[in-house]
């Protein structure tokens, strides 16, 4: 049978077309959202995470009315993949950024375990790298930006997704669960490539963000892959595309632009500062979605 996967936040801006990259390729999406999702084939239960009780509730519920027919109540979920969140500083208060996202993190993971779902994935966010919602031009450490990174962002935002990924490890730790987390670089629409010519001839701009991007569909085949791949327990993964956005390559752009961070292996050619080194290696990801298609000489 098709997998069954309980997706959170799919009505947000990576859940609209991650999730339509799932259940093209089979996967029965059951939404959690606040939002409605207008997608055909897929279930929107309108539920506040950040509340335990509807969260056990949401993941033991049928998907949709078709759940009905076999007269034996909901089947088993076979995995979680957890984006809803308050995504970025100055939405919300930075408190309730902090608690909402923490909270509702530990509860779908604590529900999901608790109720024998193996595989979980969960948002994590480049702004554990401590530069994108900075006070001040803060320099990283070093490049490339692996997953060992010695994580230490100051905003509410990154904090709360640094919380997330200990909370994960420690499920993981307690019940031999898989859980992923994805530090999603930033999310670009296939629209929003227009915006590209601006990032090229401002390269400062675009330093918070480590001048790294993750196409939304490529980020779809990631958290396919993922859905895919067992029994690695607890793992953060950088969610991002192959190359930096810029003309020139890495390493002489990075010593123009980030002239005092030390780069601590060879760069090769145009590869990303944020890292994806690890998806193509452990999870086999293939990017699709090069922004130089996009985005004219
Ligand atoms: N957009 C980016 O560039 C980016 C970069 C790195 C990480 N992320 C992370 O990826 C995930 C998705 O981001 P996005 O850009 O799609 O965000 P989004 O705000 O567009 O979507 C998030 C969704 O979560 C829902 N939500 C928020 N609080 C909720 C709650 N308490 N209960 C139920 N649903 C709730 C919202 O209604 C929304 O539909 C988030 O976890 C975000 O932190 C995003």
């Amino acid at each position: 049978m098709n997998k069954r996967v309980v997706f959170t936040g799919g009505s947000g801006k990576a859940g609209r077309h991650v999730v339509p990259y799932l259940t093209d390729r089979g996967y029965q999406v059951f939404n959690l959202d606040l939002a409605p999702l207008e997608q055909p084939g897929v279930n929107t239960l309108t539920a506040d995470l950040a509340d335990s009780g509807q969260v056990f509730n949401a993941l033991s519920m049928h998907f949709d009315f078709g759940g009905l027919e076999s007269g034996k109540g909901p089947p088993a979920v076979d995995a979680v993949v957890h984006f809803a969140a308050v995504p970025r500083i100055l939405l919300r208060p930075d408190n309730t950024t902090f608690q909402v996202n923490t909270q509702s993190t530990y509860n779908v993971i604590e529900a999901a375990v608790k109720l024998g779902i193996r595989k979980i994935i969960i948002a994590s966010s480049e702004t554990t790298y401590g530069v994108c919602f900075a006070e001040g031009d803060k320099d990283y450490h070093s490049f490339p930006l692996e997953e060992d990174y010695d994580t230490d962002p100051m905003d509410s935002y990154g904090l709360s997704k640094v919380v997330n990924e200990k909370t994960a490890r420690a499920f993981a730790m307690r019940s031999g669960a898989d859980i992923y987390a994805l530090r999603i670089g930033n999310v670009i629409e296939p629209h929003e490539y227009e915006l590209f010519p601006a990032f090229l001839a401002d390269p400062p701009s675009r330093k918070r963000n480590a001048w790294s991007y993750i196409d939304a569909r490529d980020l779809g085949q990631i958290v396919d892959l993922c859905l895919q791949k067992d029994g690695l327990g607890f793992q953060v993964f950088n969610a991002v595309n192959d190359t930096i956005t810029a003309r020139e390559p890495t390493a002489e752009f990075l010593h123009r632009w980030a002239p005092g961070t030390p780069v601590t292996r060879p760069l090769e050619g145009f590869e990303a500062p944020l890292s994806n080194r690890k998806i193509r290696e452990v999870l086999g990801f293939k990017e699709e979605h090069d922004w130089r298609k996009y985005v004219p000489e």
